[in-house]
């Protein structure tokens, strides 16, 4: 699938308004994401407008693309759908979320993963902002827009971080899965 090894962040984007059928492409494709038990705890809002989603920049240093952004989701969890001891909604919003930036490639558009939880401090001021209950936190702002100019992609596989049967066996830099060469690591 050309849009996985193509997705990358983008960060400029033109004045051309996203369409409502995108963002609803964009939003289904965060639903289909895998979810521990199920629980699907992601909630999404949608900020079409500059004035909704301009105060973010308030609240993070690292969203100034924001600026140029024809719209903005903020990736929520509903933390009362927990079904476990553990919490695993920032895994399953995270899988959501990388799930939307692969379909916002697909859709000619651009985006990119702005994270906001863990910070506290950050959540709250979002909480404030748009209302949100206490029970509910916040993964990420996604900045989005069609792409002011294309990236080029590098072939990011690294056979070194790939590990046969056991640590030890390391692949090669520079060779592949296919035909597997070792470098013995400690
Ligand atoms: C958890 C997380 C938080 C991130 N937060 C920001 C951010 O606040 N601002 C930003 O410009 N990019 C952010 N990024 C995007 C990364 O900088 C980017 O994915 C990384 O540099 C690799 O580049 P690529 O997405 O083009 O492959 C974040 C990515 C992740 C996964």
């Amino acid at each position: 699938m050309k849009e996985i090894f193509e997705r990358v962040s983008v960060r400029n984007y033109t004045d051309q308004p996203v369409e409502r059928e995108k963002i609803e492409d964009l939003l289904r494709a965060a639903m289909c994401a895998p979810s521990s038990g199920n629980e699907r705890p992601w909630h999404f809002l949608v900020l079409e407008q500059k004035e909704k989603f301009l105060p973010i920049t308030q609240i993070s240093p690292h969203v100034e693309m924001l600026r140029e952004a024809q719209c903005a989701i903020l990736v929520c969890a509903d933390t009362t759908q927990k079904k476990y001891r553990f919490d695993f909604w920032p895994q399953d919003c995270s899988a959501a979320l990388e799930n939307l930036l692969i379909e916002a490639k697909h859709l000619g558009l651009g985006a990119v993963w702005c994270g906001i939880y863990p910070d506290e401090e950050k959540i709250r001021a979002l909480r404030t902002l748009y209302g949100l209950p206490d029970h509910v936190e916040v993964l990420a702002v996604v900045p989005i827009g069609y792409p002011a100019y294309e990236r080029q992609v590098k072939d990011r596989f690294h056979s070194e971080r790939v590990h046969i049967g056991d640590w030890q066996h390391v692949l090669t830099p520079g060779t592949s899965y296919v035909t597997p060469q070792y470098e013995e690591e400690c």
